[in-house]
């Protein structure tokens, strides 16, 4: 697809054209309930004026082209699954060899081993691994076992965990459930003593991204994890994000601390559905008490997606490359901002950049990231203003410069109209 990625749309007045998406999406409505609730919800915090690209026509590599024929270059890459670039064909033949073994064929596929084996040697933390199918699940499943182990109920967490009850602050989740999990402050070693006064011996563990979008300070996760430890709780780490991107050992590798348990997917298995969790052989060993049996854990397909895309990782050294291409973004968006005056700077790591809109007022600040993130779609550059943005290994730098001067140009817009 990248050779016919229309030139440069960038040159245009910014306007797109969904046409089809948007009669496709009207039908949708009709019987799909989380469509039908919040039509936009694929960009999350904004609503595109003309509508929003909603049906695929072909994901390839860096780039998506929707039903309308619009190509963008794809800053979402699947939630931040797809780290290799859409459709990698090593990891397509994998899985096709798999599926031709059988789909979830009762028994376990050799790829499960080889999974477990590479898992294992790979993570820091990980004596023992066990898979699952979503973020979610893997994040939950560390949870109860911290309150398996621990006896305690109470969590302290930051960040995001997905949707279950024990994270979940919806309606529908009974007060018992959220009386037990408490937020603290990122880089903020007071706020979780507070906490942990507040309620002595009833944390079973604290459960945290590494980062989000502001980098750990020096020190900051092993401070967390002798505190933790102090206390008596267990300490978690969220990498369903970093696991697999900023390094192949995780955050943990990049930052030196080893914690009781994590949580891996996304980046794991190039937006194939597989999660893991791995952590200390004594506290791994409690888990057949969990109760954790799903039909779908061990379906091979998405074992040996997971370990085609760990092998490129490797191989290519992948986060490296990552880490030059955000750089590069992070660096153009800070120039287009400076030149256009707009008080806007990248912030986030590298592989998981953001722009962040300084100015004075808040509404102003909404109004900016929201005319950014439309600007750039309708230049054919997909980005959310819900998260930070994520990138994949079939970007180049040309893609990069290409964002960075759709940046200028919108970036000029906002100067305009702000
Ligand atoms: C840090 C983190 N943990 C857990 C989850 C939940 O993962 P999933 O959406 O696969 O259930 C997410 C999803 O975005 C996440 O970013």
């Amino acid at each position: 697809m990248a050779d016919r990625v229309r030139p440069d749309r960038e040159d245009r007045e910014p306007k797109l054209d969904v046409g089809r998406s948007s009669a496709l999406l009207k039908r949708l409505r009709q019987s799909e309930a989380l469509l039908a609730a919040r039509p936009g919800m694929y960009f999350t915090g904004y609503e595109r004026i003309g509508g929003n690209p909603v049906f695929i026509d072909r994901a390839e590599g860096a780039r998506l082209r929707d039903i309308d024929g619009n190509i963008y270059t794809d800053y979402l890459l699947g939630f931040g699954s797809v780290v290799l670039g859409h459709g990698h064909p090593e990891v397509n033949r994998a899985v096709m060899a798999a599926l031709g073994r059988g789909v979830n064929p009762t028994l376990l596929d050799v790829a499960h081993l080889d999974l477990a084996e590479r898992i294992v040697g790979l993570v820091p933390s990980a004596d023992l691994v066990t898979f699952l199918k979503t973020g979610s699940d893997a994040v939950d499943a560390a949870v109860r076992l911290a309150r398996a182990v621990t006896g305690r109920s109470h969590v302290l967490h930051y960040g995001h965990h997905g949707w279950h009850d024990w994270c979940s602050a919806s309606p529908g989740v009974p007060d018992a459930a959220r009386s037990l999990l408490h937020r603290f402050a990122y880089n903020d070693l007071d706020s979780v003593r507070a906490l942990f006064d507040a309620h002595p011996g009833e944390i079973a563990c604290v459960v945290m991204m590494p980062y989000e979008l502001e980098p750990p300070q020096p020190g900051y996760l092993t401070a967390m994890k002798q505190l933790t430890h102090q206390n008596r709780a267990l300490f978690i780490l969220d990498e369903v994000r970093s696991g697999f991107r900023i390094g192949l050992g995780g955050a943990q590798g990049a930052f030196g601390v080893a914690p009781d348990i994590s949580a891996f997917g996304k980046a794991m298995a190039n937006g194939h559905a597989i999660s893991a969790l791995a952590g200390r052989r004594e506290i791994m060993a409690r888990i057949l008490e969990l109760g954790l049996t799903v039909t779908y854990f061990r379906s091979p397909d998405a074992m040996a997606a997971s370990l085609a895309t760990i092998g490129i990782l490797e191989r290519e050294d992948v986060p490296a490359r990552l880490k030059r291409l955000g750089r590069r973004l992070m660096d153009g968006l800070d120039q287009a901002a400076l030149k256009a005056r707009v008080p806007a700077r990248s912030v986030g790591l590298e592989a998981t950049p953001f722009l962040r809109f300084e100015h004075e007022r808040e509404a102003e600040r909404d109004r900016a990231l929201r005319l950014f993130c439309n600007g750039m779609l309708a230049r054919g550059h997909l980005m959310t203003p819900a998260h930070h943005w994520f990138l994949c290994a079939a970007m180049t730098e040309d893609d990069i410069d290409r964002t960075v001067r759709a940046a200028e140009r919108t970036l000029a817009d906002i100067a305009a109209a702000i």
